[in-house]
This record gives structure tokens, C-alpha cells and sequence, in this order.
């Protein structure tokens, strides 16, 4: 018999139901919390996008992550073969698994813009480092962060970081080591022992930092913004854009979850510990934002600046901030923690693939998927500087002035990610066997029909506009 990844798991799986949460909350906490949901939150107004996002999070996210994680207990291998064992059980063609390998793809590729950008945060954990360091050397410990640069200067940072390809690629190189050392030693011993150091730690930084802001900063005006929907703001391309970010914050359709679901104990309860995860991720993004919309309306500056809100505008916050020397370097280890436990999620599904299909030894899988996936990040490097003019996909016109990073991460999650979830839904709606689906969600009775009516209605609808939508915007008017 073929050892499978989860087969070779079977004696070193998640050593209890609390280490499968953190490892999957670990995976849906990340960039796309910190960083991702501030921006999109800044640019579209706030509270009409904070609330479409709780609304999709609910009725279709959840649904799919537990269906996620049905399929892979289910099938107990990776995102490929355990739909084929699913569908194999329910007297189905196998080529359902196509889904599983747009998801182990998308994973892949998100993966290689993800560590490029974890690796701006690697950059600023050494220049607020220097920084905090060389002030309390000083005898200055608190003072704000780089305070002795100008305003310009400070903004400057990030521009000189993208004109410099060596700087990029090594910091983006450091990121995915560390990633892969950590898939490469083991479900056990790599990626739960991860999170459960790091996500503890990550969630007492996360509420030290907010406290802080909350004191310091405009808590007041920040919560106006964020939770006071303005509903002419509420358009079809802000639903599109709240529906996308759910299914990028929770890892749906990315093969992470599937995967994170064959590892885990028959006797664990999956629907509760879903929604014990969209809940701790969306408390997150919420708590992401309560953190740092203070800081950006105390100092004045834009809340919809877009993706440079948290590397350009809050170092210049930190700056006139008492003790910002210190928080700015505690902010941006925060996002480095929660990166990394994404990114882990992000390696495992191929990895688990590559180990089940080829019979690879997982530290080899490992190495060469990471390797693949730091080469895509290099030409995204890349495009930030010597091939700032290359537009990949510029004939197609949402991608027209998209760079390399921009048309990948458009690529997977306007199309890949949508396309996965919406077969997957229709998979667990309508395909697979209905009992061995129930058994698996641990629901009965009115709150498996409400599921089974998300899963199998909902979920494919609002999910095929999405893709409708977000490929063809025009439609929209
Ligand atoms: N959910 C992660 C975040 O919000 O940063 C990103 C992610 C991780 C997407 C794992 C997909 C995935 F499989």
C-alpha cells in the first residue's frame, strides 16, 4: 500500500482537537486579516464593506470550510485524493477531484506572492529593530520609531525596498525557508508545533497592540468608520470584493483545509470547531482593524490609501507615537507570526499531494514545491523594478495594469478560488453520499438541513456571481 501523507500522519496527526484549531486558525489568520482587510475595508468605505464581509463569512464561508474539512476527513489523504476516495464512496466520477487540483494550484501560486510580501515584513522587523535597538542603546528607549527621519523619509522606505531586487529576493528567500523547514519536519513536529507557540503569542501581542491604540489613538472615530454602514456605498463591486476577501481570509478553495482535515480524529466534533475558526478569523480582522484605525485617524492619514496603509502610513505613525520605537517592531513581528502559520497551510496541501501521488519523502516534497513556489515569488519580485512594465495577462482588461504579484493574486482569487468553491459546493451538495456527509459534519437534524441548503444552493449561487462578476465587471454596469 501506498503511505499516504495523512497515512503516515494516522499515529502523528494533530495531537488534540485544540491543536487542530490553532494550526487552522494559524492558517486563516494572516496577511489577508492585518493587511488585506484594513486596506480593502480603507477603500471601501468601511462599514458597508465590513458588513457584506460578516454576512458572506457566515452564510457561505463557513458552510465551505466545513464542507472542507468533511471531504478531507472523509477521504483521509490530500485535496486531490481525498475527493476521489469521497467520490469513489459515493458511486461518482472521480474527476470531481478536479477541484482538489485547482485548489493544490491556487495554494501553490498563492503561496509565491505570499512570502514576497512576508517578506516586506521580515524588512520592517529589521529596520524597526535597528531602530528600537539603537534607541534604547541611546537611552531613548521610548521614544517614536525612526523619529530622527522626516515624514518623507519614513514613506520613502518602502520605495526604496521595491527598487532594489537583492533586498526583495532575500528577505523573500529568509520567509520561505522558514516555511519550509517547518512543513519539511512533519504535521507534528513542524506545523502543529508552530502554531501552538505562535498563535498564543500572536494573539497576546494582537491585544497588547490594540489596547495601546485604544488609548492612544482615535478609538471612537474608528469604530464609526467600521461599523457604520453607509449603504450608498454598497454596490455590487464592493459585495464582489467582500465576498472574495472571506474566501481568502478563511483559506477556502486554497487546498489548505482539506488537507488540515485529514489529519484530524475521528472523534472531533467538526461543525462547532468550524465555526470556533471563521469566528476567531473574523474577530481577528475586526481587532486588525480596531488596531490600527485609531493610529491612521489620530495622525490624520487616509484610511484608503490601499495596499501601502500598513508598510507606508503606520511606521509614520509609529513615529509620533509614545513608545512607538517599540510598538512599531511588536506590530510588524505580530504579522511575521501570523504570516508564517498561513504560509505553512500554503506548502502543506502540495506537499501532502506530491508525498501521496509520487511517494516523495516529505522533507524532499517540501524543499522542491517551496523551491518552485520562491522562483514565481522572485519574477513577482521582480516586477516591482526590473520588470516593473510586464504586464502578464495585459489583454485581458481586468488584468490590464496588473503587475506580476497583482495579476497572481487576481488570477487565484478572482478566478481559482471562486471556480474550486463553486465545485466543491455542488461536490457536497449534490454529489456526494448524503450519509457519510452527515456523519462527518456531526450536525443532525434542522442544522444539517440549514448546512446542506447553504452548501447545496446558496453557496454555488452567490459563488457563481462572484465569478461572473468579478470576470466580467462590466456586467455590473
Ligand atoms: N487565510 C490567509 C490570510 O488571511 O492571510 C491566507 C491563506 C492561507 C489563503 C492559506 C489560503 C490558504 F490556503
Amino acid at each position: 500500500m501506498v503511505a499516504t501523507a495523512s497515512a503516515q500522519a494516522g499515529e502523528q496527526g494533530w495531537s488534540s482537537r485544540t491543536a487542530f484549531i490553532l494550526a487552522a486558525v494559524g492558517a486563516a489568520v494572516g496577511l489577508g486579516n492585518i493587511w488585506r482587510f484594513p486596506t480593502l475595508a480603507g477603500e471601501n468605505g468601511g462599514g458597508a464593506f465590513v458588513l457584506v464581509y460578516l454576512v458572506c463569512v457566515l452564510l457561505i464561508g463557513l458552510p465551505l470550510m466545513l464542507s472542507e474539512f468533511v471531504v478531507g476527513r472523509a477521504g483521509q489523504s490530500d485535496a486531490i485524493g481525498s475527493v476521489q476516495r469521497v467520490a469513489d464512496e459515493s458511486r461518482v466520477s472521480r474527476r470531481w477531484s478536479i477541484f482538489g487540483g485547482i485548489e493544490i494550484l491556487a495554494g501553490f501560486l498563492i503561496l509565491s506572492f505570499y512570502s514576497v510580501v512576508a517578506g516586506w515584513v521580515l524588512y520592517y522587523i529589521w529596520l524597526s529593530g535597528g531602530d528600537f535597538f539603537g534607541n534604547l542603546f541611546a537611552g531613548e528607549a521610548l521614544r517614536g520609531a525612526f523619529s530622527d527621519l522626516g515624514q518623507d523619509a519614513v514613506s520613502g522606505m518602502m520605495g526604496d525596498l521595491f527598487a532594489s531586487p537583492g533586498r526583495l529576493i532575500l528577505v523573500h528567500a529568509l520567509f520561505m525557508t522558514a516555511t519550509i523547514a517547518i512543513v519539511a519536519s512533519g504535521v507534528h513536529d513542524g506545523i502543529e508545533k508552530a502554531a501552538t507557540w505562535l498563535m498564543p503569542a500572536f494573539f497576546f501581542l494582537l491585544l497588547g497592540i490594540t489596547i495601546y491604540g485604544a488609548f492612544t489613538g482615535d478609538f471612537g472615530r474608528a469604530v464609526t468608520f467600521m461599523f457604520t454602514p453607509d449603504f450608498s456605498k454598497l454596490t455590487a463591486p464592493v459585495m464582489n470584493e467582500a465576498l472574495g476577501q472571506a474566501f481568502f481570509s478563511l483559506s477556502l478553495a486554497s487546498g489548505a483545509l482539506i488537507t488540515y482535515g485529514a489529519y484530524v480524529a475521528r472523534d472531533v466534533n467538526l461543525a462547532p470547531t468550524a465555526a470556533t475558526i471563521s469566528l476567531a478569523d473574523t474577530a481577528v480582522a475586526l481587532i486588525a482593524g480596531l488596531m490600527i484605525f485609531p493610529i491612521v485617524f489620530a495622525v490624520g492619514l487616509d484610511p484608503s490609501v490601499g495596499p501601502a496603509l500598513i508598510f507606508q502610513s503606520l511606521p509614520v505613525a509609529f513615529q509620533t507615537m509614545p513608545g512607538g520605537s517599540l510598538i512599531g517592531l511588536l506590530f510588524f513581528v505580530l504579522i511575521f507570526f501570523a504570516a508564517l502559520t498561513s504560509s505553512i497551510s500554503l506548502l502543506e496541501g502540495p506537499t501532502a499531494w506530491a508525498i501521496d501521488r509520487f511517494g516523495l519523502r516529505r522533507p524532499a516534497a517540501a524543499v522542491m514545491l517551496g523551491l518552485g513556489a520562491f522562483v514565481i515569488g522572485i519574477a513577482c519580485a521582480l516586477g516591482y523594478n526590473v520588470w516593473a512594465d510586464v504586464r502578464p495577462l495585459g489583454f485581458w482588461d481586468i488584468f490590464a495594469d496588473a503587475d506580476i504579484l497583482d495579476t497572481i493574486d487576481g488570477f487565484t482569487g478572482k478566478l481559482m478560488l471562486p471556480l474550486a468553491g463553486l465545485l466543491m459546493s455542488i461536490f457536497v451538495g449534490w454529489k456526494a453520499d448524503r450519509r457519510l456527509v452527515e456523519v462527518q459534519t456531526g450536525l443532525s437534524g434542522g442544522l444539517f438541513v440549514l448546512w446542506r441548503f447553504l452548501v447545496a444552493w446558496l453557496c454555488p449561487i452567490a459563488v457563481a456571481l462572484i465569478l461572473l462578476f468579478g470576470l466580467f465587471p462590466q456586467l455590473l454596469g
